[in-house]
């Protein structure tokens, strides 16, 4: 159900994306891009069709996450971080988060991973949150 994220997936990404972010969604170019630097670590989490994807780094940054509206609160986001905490070879886990996504927060919260500091206009218009685990 979980699995590395390859290029036939793109198209698919980008309807999430397009949902999850639908101020400042990522485009193809910065997807390709991070196909190309995080070649096994963006994965994809499919049943029928794909569902969510994450990015992250070897070390523990978690660089995106998003879920299909219609699929959230069903725990495929956990499944999805999960594997960071897995997989990832640093000492902590460590994500940005808008200021205003209250839903995201809770979702690290549950996760364990608590409010470290802020990155002031981090979104040039709005302060992120570095959250830890
Ligand atoms: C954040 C996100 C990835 C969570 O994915 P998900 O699959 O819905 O998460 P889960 O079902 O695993 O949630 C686990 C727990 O986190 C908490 N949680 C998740 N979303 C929440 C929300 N919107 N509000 C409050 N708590 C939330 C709940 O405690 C939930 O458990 P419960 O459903 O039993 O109450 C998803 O909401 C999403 O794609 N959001 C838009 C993109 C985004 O903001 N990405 C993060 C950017 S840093």
């Amino acid at each position: 159900m979980i699995r590395i994220f390859t290029p036939s997936d793109m198209d698919r990404i980008l309807e999430i994306e397009a949902q999850a972010f639908p101020k400042s969604p990522y485009n193809r170019i910065i997807f390709t891009s991070l196909h190309r630097s995080h070649p096994t670590t963006f994965l994809v989490y499919e049943e029928e069709e794909i569902l969510g994807y994450l990015v992250y780094t070897p070390e523990g940054h978690i660089i995106s996450i998003a879920v299909d509206p219609r699929h959230r609160r069903k725990g495929i986001g956990t499944q999805l971080v999960r594997e960071v905490f897995r997989n990832s070879t640093g000492d902590f886990i460590w994500v940005e988060v808008r200021e205003t996504n209250t839903g995201a927060q809770a979702f690290y919260e549950k996760m364990a991973f608590r409010k470290k500091g802020v990155i002031p206009r981090y979104y040039w218009t709005e302060d992120a949150y570095i959250m830890v685990r």
